[in-house]
């Protein structure tokens, strides 16, 4: 007979971090984030649609929040992301006064939030937003790190933790919502494009849960669609797109008609783009 054997839990500190978002690099995206962060300037990613930026930011909060740096975004929600539209204002990133039982209470906006607890805060399409919340980003955005709460007569200086992350695609904006010289010059822009083959195989093969060969093959299809692109006749297609083709094609779709709903109808409905698009698949896939 043997005695139950008494275990006493130890809490070991792992030295992989856990459950990051999967992002896999394409340059000095990493390193440059990291040195961003830890110098408490603000970033800017620029790039089309799907093409990682959300996963990034995503990736870094998790892996900065778990890291063993001095300074650190808020482990409980490292990443609080605001999607703009054109109708949000500088008041739902800051905050308002709600009723409550009679009474007027002051709600933080997700902004403010991030500023009190030292969390990344990501701007997702800021030109998207109203002209009046480049106010409170401008504060945020340079050496000062304060954003004035009008409402309340609060001037919140922020928590070392907090960073300030917007998100912009230049080729989709029109020129009445390109973002300002004046804030531009207050971030460190990194530049995102779609990958290259390999990488953008190697994107699909992992997110999209197909073999590497079949990965491979819409890669290529991905890039050929960008020529057609780069040629004037469609927009460019996503890595998203691609990943979404091989999802449906992992679960038992036939590839040429997994590519004709998430690639050739997935990217515009002119007619004649489809075709085209449709012929390489064609000669691409099964
Ligand atoms: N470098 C990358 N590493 C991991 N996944 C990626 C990468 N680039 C694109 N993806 C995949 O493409 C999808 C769309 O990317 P996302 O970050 O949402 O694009 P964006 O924010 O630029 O519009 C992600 O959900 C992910 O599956
Ligand atoms: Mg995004």
């Amino acid at each position: 007979m043997t005695a139950t054997p008494t275990v006493t839990p130890t809490v070991t500190p792992t030295a992989t971090p856990i459950n990051l978002p999967w992002y896999l690099p394409v340059g000095d995206e990493v390193a440059l984030f990291e040195a961003a962060y830890a110098a408490q300037l603000p970033v800017l990613l620029k790039g089309p649609t799907g093409c990682g930026k959300t996963r990034f930011v995503e990736h870094m909060a998790a892996r900065l929040a778990q890291g063993h740096t001095a300074l650190r975004p808020d482990a409980e929600q490292p990443l609080i992301t605001v999607a703009c539209h054109e109708d949000l204002t500088a008041n739902d990133l800051v905050g308002r006064h709600l009723l409550a039982h009679d009474r007027t209470v002051w709600a933080d906006g997700p902004l403010t939030r991030a500023v009190r607890r030292g969390a990344i805060c990501y701007l997702d399409e800021v030109v998207e937003a109203r002209k009046d919340t480049t106010v409170v980003i401008h504060s945020l955005a340079d050496h000062r790190r304060e954003l004035p709460i009008e409402k309340t007569g609060e001037l919140l200086r922020a928590h070392p933790g907090f960073a300030l992350v917007i998100s912009y695609n230049p080729g989709y904006q029109s020129v009445v919502k390109d973002l300002k010289p004046s804030t531009r010059q207050r971030f460190v822009s990194l530049a995102f494009d779609y990958p290259t083959v390999d990488v953008e195989a190697a994107i699909v093969a992992h997110e999209g849960g197909v073999p590497e060969a079949m990965a491979e093959r819409l890669a290529v299809l991905g890039q050929r669609v960008r020529t057609l692109q780069a040629q004037g006749l469609a927009d460019g297609v996503s890595t998203r797109l691609l990943v979404y083709a091989a999802q449906l094609v992992a679960r038992g779709i036939a590839p040429r008609r997994a590519c004709e709903v998430a690639v050739a109808q997935g990217i515009g409905d002119d007619a004649d783009v489809q075709q085209a698009v449709r012929d390489i698949i064609d000669v691409l896939l099964p």
